[in-house]
């Protein structure tokens, strides 16, 4: 196999687990790699510290998917790792039959999500590396969940930076265009071709629930970057009297309506808007709500994007705080990768600040626990929320 050596100084952080061996890290090799390529990673006097795969055309070039010189990567490894994150989610306990069953490094299978929505599965190959193992991967879920069909997305990421030839479609039984699932007392119906992600965001499970707790009979409530309506339905279904819910997207504005009707609930009203421009115009208008949820889509797909980034969870942030009634409820979300838990409450009390509202934090949510995160990454605790009580 091929071996490849890390410079001096790099061993400690993979020998703490760290599961990743950027390009410049890279003292030597064996011989020249093929992209893909397993290989053998040693410290610089040859000493062993994992096995990976390499794609020398990435910054990324090495992940490590074992640090047990006994466990090497094989179609067994990938298939018993399958089955021991199918066994996490069964004693997790998830009140739902929508799970991320593989959560990528977070199961130690670098490049590769897998999210099962009922009987059928969603799979994507983020890295060139895991997708040269597609066969035992399916195979693999074929096996364990039986499933009537699965579904492979394509991944931009994987297909701009790490070169995968993605395809997108079904590669085992029937997938039909809709299905439905439940989530707590909830029911939503799900795209698997042309939704968004796999087909809904299953991480944010536990705050659609928690958003419960903050809703009386009768509030005013609005659920900003709203999707198919999660937040919204939950404020429904605990009696607000007034649900505005605004996206971008005609697919899942109409899909939210059709989850309305699905759970016997009536008059949400489904805005197609930019969330920034109808924010500005709730302010302009002197509109007040009870409880305001902001859960937009990623605005920093990488670190250079931070600055920007920032900025628009700042003016989110500022504009949530100007709308929200006094001891009313407000949460922002970032499921930006580089964002952190500190910097999104630094834009909070910087807008709490500039538009003199007192707030108090009453939660921090985070990725349900189906999504699980690795210490040495804090970066995979990519989804962080602060609810607070505007004063
Ligand atoms: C993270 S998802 C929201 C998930 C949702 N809260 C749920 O529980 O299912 C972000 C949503 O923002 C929408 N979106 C993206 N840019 C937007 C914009 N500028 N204005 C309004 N919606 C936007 C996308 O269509 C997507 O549905």
């Amino acid at each position: 196999m091929l071996q490849v050596r890390v410079k001096p100084g790099i061993e400690d952080r993979i020998r703490g687990f760290f599961p990743w061996i950027y390009r410049p890290e890279i003292a030597s090799l064996s011989r020249k790699p093929k992209k893909g390529e397993l290989v053998v990673i040693r410290d610089f006097g040859g000493r062993f510290l994992g096995y990976g795969y390499i794609n020398p055309e990435v910054s990324i070039a090495i992940r490590i998917l074992s640090f047990d010189k006994n466990q090497p990567i094989t179609p067994d490894l990938i298939k018993n790792r399958i089955q021991e994150a199918y066994n996490y989610r069964k004693q997790l306990y998830i009140n739902s039959n929508a799970f991320r069953l593989v959560h990528s490094e977070g199961d130690l299978l670098p490049g590769l999500i897998v999210d099962v929505y009922d009987e059928y599965a969603v799979v994507e190959f983020t890295t060139y590396g895991m997708n040269l193992f597609r066969e035992t991967v399916i195979s693999s879920l074929v096996d364990i969940l039986k499933p009537k069909g699965i579904y492979e997305k394509a991944n931009l990421t994987a297909c701009k930076i790490e070169g995968v030839e993605v395809s997108e479609g079904v590669v085992y039984g029937k997938v039909p265009e809709e299905i439905v699932i439940w989530e707590h007392d909830m029911y939503y119906y799900i795209n698997i071709p042309h939704g968004q992600k796999t087909g809904f965001f299953l991480d944010q499970r536990n705050s659609r629930r928690f958003v419960r707790n903050l809703v009386e009979p009768g509030s005013r409530c609005l659920d900003v970057f709203c999707h198919t309506g999660g937040f919204a339905l939950n404020m429904k279904k605990m009696g607000a009297n007034e649900v505005i819910a605004v996206d971008l997207s005609d697919l899942a504005l109409d899909m939210g309506r059709r989850n309305e009707q699905l759970n016997n609930l009536s008059g949400i009203k489904w805005v197609n808007a930019n969330a920034f421009d109808f924010l500005k115009e709730m302010d302009r208008k002197g509109e007040k709500f009870d409880v305001v949820v902001i859960d937009p889509p990623s605005f920093a797909k990488n670190r250079h994007a931070l600055p920007n980034a920032l900025r628009g969870y700042k003016e989110l942030c500022v504009r949530g705080l100007k709308i929200t009634k006094s001891g009313g409820y407000l949460a922002v979300f970032s499921c930006s990768f580089h964002v952190t838990e500190q910097h999104l409450f630094e834009v909070m009390t910087q807008a709490s600040y500039d538009v003199k509202r007192q707030v108090r934090v009453i939660a921090k949510t985070f990725q349900d626990k189906d999504h699980p995160w690795i210490l040495q990454m804090p970066n995979t605790l990519y989804l962080k929320g602060i609810w607070v009580e505007v004063i």
